[in-house]
């Protein structure tokens, strides 16, 4: 059985003192919440609030994002020794607006993964096809290329604590919402890929999350799949009575 992830990704919302709030009202409503792991991603600008106020909870603290040399003249960005000496433990990677807004691109998702990895953060890596990729057929091997590239020299040692969220782009902040077998087949094509690169073994043990318009109405349906390995929910993770009815789903 594989412990389910539920986690948020707040984007680009919520000041630091925004942030306090979250976590003074969202705490209690998770208190001994052990089922399921549960993770918030802030801005940079938030972490160092946020892990405060999560230390000694049951909610850990991720990035949004990281750049994967070890330091040099890279103005605007923060990379992976930066995240864990503020306490943070997890990093998304490769998310879909990344890849669509700011030029990620399979290879800096791949250098981006050997960094944290290396450096000991647990990495979400993001897939997911576009629309016309959908209609064209194109899921599978979109979802492949994606994870092969992710993969590319990286060691089934090393990747042990690596997660996969699945995000079709066409069910990002859009309010459509993948059906679950939708999800289950995309799960079962990264769950394939994943054990051609690092073997069968390592491909079940494997959390793959799905995220696209996660909500309270439908966490339970997507959740009580068991490809379904958790969730990465944007907007409805930003108000703290939502995002706990989607970890209690
Ligand atoms: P929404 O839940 O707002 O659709 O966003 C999903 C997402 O991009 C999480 O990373």
């Amino acid at each position: 059985m594989r412990k389910k992830l539920i986690a948020a990704n707040w984007k680009m919302y919520k000041t630091p003192d925004q942030a306090r709030d979250f976590f003074r009202d969202f705490l209690p409503l998770v208190k001994g919440h052990d089922r399921d792991e549960i993770v918030v991603c802030p801005t940079y600008l938030c972490l160092d609030d946020a892990v405060a106020a999560a230390k000694g909870s049951n909610v850990a603290i991720g990035a949004q994002n990281l750049h994967w040399e070890k330091e040099g003249a890279f103005t605007g960005e923060v990379n992976a020794a930066m995240l864990l000496a503020v306490g943070v433990t997890h990093v998304i990677i490769g998310h879909s607006e990344r890849r669509q807004y700011f030029g990620e691109t399979d290879d800096t998702v791949n250098l981006k993964l050997k960094s944290a990895l290396e450096a000991g953060l647990i990495p979400i890596v993001c897939v997911g096809e576009v629309l016309e990729e959908r209609e064209a057929s194109l899921t599978d091997d979109v979802l492949r290329r994606q994870c092969l590239r992710a993969f590319h020299k990286v060691s089934a040692k090393k990747a042990v604590r690596l997660v996969i969220a699945y995000e079709p782009v066409w069910a990002i902040g859009t309010g459509k919402t993948a059906t679950p077998q939708m999800a289950v087949d995309a799960h079962a094509i990264i769950r394939g890929e994943a054990s051609e690169c690092f073997g069968q073994e390592f491909a079940d043990k494997l959390r793959i999350l799905y995220g696209g318009s996660v909500k309270p109405e439908n966490a339970h349906t997507l959740m009580s799949e068991e490809e379904i390995d958790g969730a990465l929910v944007g907007g409805a993770s930003l108000d703290p009575k939502s995002f706990a009815a989607i970890v209690k789903y």
